[in-house]
């Protein structure tokens, strides 16, 4: 086990910080990567475990990878299933959306195929994308409804389906099985959510028909490799702005950030907060925008969060419920019982960690509600879970005394140089190792 060491900040945090490649963007490369004809290049590839065996398990099925510098090159073309199982390690994304993308695979037809995953992974609900990959026709066999995934490839037939929440995981693994499967897949959302799939599917060539709340797309269509850039990951940015907004006299740009609008809703947040959040510059990477930020310390007060915006933030309540802790007034959160089933429940174990650090918190089935004022210093736990060792070190600036966090190794998931991000703007985080 690993644990972090966090002393409080006595001085503000200043630079520039350009947060490691979009992780959500760098699944889907990987697994496009691997099933289009011809070479993608990625430039900025997230260097991190879960996409790490995303990639892993294209290239077990046999696309051709390769790295030089920067630059990951992927030929893909015709998969095989491969000899032993599919391991995703703590991936919810990997795996979701792997079983859409291989489910129909014409070339895969035949075969077998296992999807595997560690404890917290083989927990978590598995169902939300086998059933409606069943209607279409898919042949995958679950625990109950969770991992292990055994995965017969069968023909898939298009079929109209209502998301039964905004989630982008379901949604992608259907667009990825619905580009195999005869007919079109349409699916109507409840609610945005993360549309990166939309975007990157068009670059492969695969047209995908959007209007307001529906997603559509035809079988039958292939796909071309292509060469691309991943903008900056907003949520793993998510610390170090909560830093630079929280820590007294800090002044942080951000360079390269993706600001998809379906996934911005933690700079609606930090603003509703009372945040300095200043879009210095705005381009686009590939189908993708993105900018400069810069972000500086001011007064924050708790707010009442609309559960609207919950889908377009879902990854970054863990730093807002740590940010409520420090802040003046109370912050409500609704909405959100979708984070009971992320790499931890979320709800439960931030509830209970800050309460390690005296803060006063009341967790309800699909909240908090968070007082926010003084955090005491203590020692605390990440449950397994990379966005709570993270949410907590950046707590750790502002509390009163220093905050150890156990099991923070889990950081290497998502994010593995956090620390030297962090410490490269001035805080004082440490690694310690447990003999
Ligand atoms: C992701 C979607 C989100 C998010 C996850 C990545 C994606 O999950 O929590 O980290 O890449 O599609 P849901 O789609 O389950 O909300």
């Amino acid at each position: 086990m690993s644990r972090l060491l966090v002393k409080p900040c006595r001085h503000g945090l200043k630079g520039r910080c350009q947060p490691p490649g979009d992780k959500s963007i760098s699944h889907r490369l990987a697994i496009l990567g691997g099933l289009a004809q011809g070479e993608t290049r990625i430039r900025g590839f997230l260097e991190a475990e879960d996409t790490r065996a995303t990639l892993a398990a294209m290239a077990a099925m046999g696309a051709e990878v390769s790295e030089q510098g920067d630059v990951i090159r992927i030929r893909g073309g015709r998969l095989r299933a491969p000899d032993s199982p599919l391991d995703l390690g703590n991936s919810g994304t990997g795996m979701r959306l792997l079983c859409g993308a291989l489910a129909g695979r014409p070339e895969l037809l035949g075969q077998r195929l296992t999807l595997i995953g560690d404890a917290s992974l083989s927990s978590r609900p598995m169902g939300r994308v086998c059933d409606p990959l069943s209607l279409m026709g898919a042949c995958i066999r679950s625990r109950e409804g969770r991992a292990p995934l055994d995965i017969e490839p069968a023909p898939l037939q298009g079929i109209e389906y209502a998301l039964p929440v905004a989630i982008a995981q379901i949604k992608s693994a259907l667009l990825l099985a619905g580009l195999v499967a005869e007919g079109t897949t349409t699916l109507l959302e409840p609610g945005p959510s993360r549309d990166h799939s939309e975007r990157l599917l068009p670059a492969f060539g695969a047209a995908v028909k959007q209007s307001p709340g529906q997603v559509a797309i035809q079988g039958g269509q292939a796909l071309t490799g292509i060469e691309c850039r991943v903008p900056g990951d907003l949520s793993s940015a998510t610390f170090a702005m909560a830093a630079a907004l929280l820590v007294p006299d800090s002044d942080v740009v951000f360079d390269n950030l993706g600001i998809n609008p379906t996934r911005d809703g933690i700079l609606r947040i930090f603003r509703a907060m009372g945040g300095q959040v200043v879009i210095e510059e705005e381009s686009s990477l590939g189908a993708e925008p993105v900018a400069r930020l810069r972000l500086s310390s001011a007064p924050l007060r708790g707010i009442d969060v609309p559960p609207e915006w919950v889908p377009l933030a879902i990854d970054e309540f863990p730093m807002l419920m740590a940010m409520a802790a420090a802040v003046e007034g109370t912050t409500r959160i609704r909405g959100a019982e979708e984070l009971r089933v992320k790499e931890s429940d979320r709800l439960a174990v931030m509830s209970e960690q800050l309460r390690h650090l005296g803060v006063n918190v009341e967790e309800t089935p699909d909240g908090a509600v968070i007082q926010g004022g003084r955090v005491s210093g203590g020692r605390v736990d990440s449950h397994g879970d990379h966005r709570i060792a993270m949410s907590l070190a950046v707590l750790g600036l502002v509390a009163d005394a220093p905050v150890e966090i156990d099991n923070a190794q889990w950081i290497r998931t998502s994010y593995p140089v956090f620390v030297d991000d962090m410490n490269a703007l001035g805080a004082g985080i440490e690694w310690q190792e447990d003999n």
